[in-house]
């Protein structure tokens, strides 16, 4: 890990439709699925990022535009140089007869985690859902390395129209699944713990919160409830950890480190 900016060109860029797109920078650390990396844009901000894979040439970040920070990147070109710190946190654990489970640009640790299962010779379903077709990025990577793939998008425009989590029941008992992955809105975590809670199937999360420094010392991403510092002990954090945690579903700080509503 390096807590020290060092800056590299981007030497690739993929669009995957209007304000998606993925980086990829030289290969230039060692991480796990789930890891975060912290970018850094020169005059403009540094954020956190998860990475989508590595593999012996590069390393892979995917974004979707949101605020200032990720619509500035969207003009970035190949040969600019980008700060970058990390690898951060814990990543997932490699388990078998898992699903996971990816909304929106939260595919993006999912697909990283799908290489390392692979590699791992685990098998593995695969349930993501998106607003629409171009959301659900490396939809041919799970595919390809998943015994079984569903796909859902709010607008029908892709695989089956609804939530990614309407048919979760009935994909769990088809496929035998013990183990649930999931990454994506805290809404999603909400409705998927509903349901799997009184199976008794152990999951991982992988979070999100505001972030600054990365490494555990300004105490912006602090957990309510368990204390945990999510760019340390998380982003990804599992059933008993989650168990202490009074937010889940809740509004985040702000990045004053001030909530919106107190969680009581
Ligand atoms: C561990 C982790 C992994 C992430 N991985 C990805 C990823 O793979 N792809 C991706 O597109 N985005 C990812 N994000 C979110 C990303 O860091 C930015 O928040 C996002 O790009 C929006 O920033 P913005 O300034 O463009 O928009 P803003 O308008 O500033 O923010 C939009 C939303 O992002 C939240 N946010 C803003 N800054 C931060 C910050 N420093 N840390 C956490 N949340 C913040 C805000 O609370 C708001 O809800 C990740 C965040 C975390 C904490
Ligand atoms: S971002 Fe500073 S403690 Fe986590």
């Amino acid at each position: 890990m390096s807590d020290y900016i060092q800056t590299f060109p981007i030497r690739r860029i993929v669009e995957h439709g209007p304000g998606v797109k993925s980086y990829y920078f030289d290969q230039m650390i060692d991480a796990r699925a789930g890891q975060f990396i912290n970018l850094w844009t020169p005059g403009v901000d540094e954020k956190p990022f998860s990475i989508s894979n590595i593999d012996d040439r590069y390393i892979e970040i995917s974004v979707k535009a949101f605020g200032p920070f990720s619509k500035d990147l969207m003009n970035r070109q190949v040969g600019e140089y980008l700060g970058i710190r990390g690898p951060f946190g814990h990543g997932f654990t490699l388990q078998n007869n898992a699903l996971l489970i990816g909304g929106g640009i939260g595919i993006a640790p999912l697909r990283f985690l799908g290489f390392e299962l692979a590699a791992a010779d685990k098998n593995f379903v695969t349930l993501m859902g998106g607003a629409t077709d171009y959301e659900i990025i490396f939809a041919e990577d799970f595919n390809r390395l998943a015994s079984a793939s569903y796909l859902t998008t709010d607008d029908g425009s892709l695989g089956k129209k609804g939530l990614v989590t309407a048919d979760l029941a009935e994909i769990i008992e088809t496929h035998n699944i013990r183990y649930i992955y999931a990454a994506g809105p805290e809404i999603m975590f909400v409705k998927i713990k509903e349901l799997i809670d009184n199976l008794h199937i152990p999951y991982e999360f992988c979070m999100e919160r505001y972030m600054k420094c990365g490494i555990g010392i300004c105490g912006q991403c602090v957990l309510d409830g368990s204390g945990v510092r999510l760019c340390v002990e998380g982003p990804v954090l599992n059933q008993d950890e989650l168990s202490k945690v009074k937010e889940l579903g809740m509004p985040h700080r702000d990045a004053s480190g001030k909530r919106e509503q107190p969680v009581g």
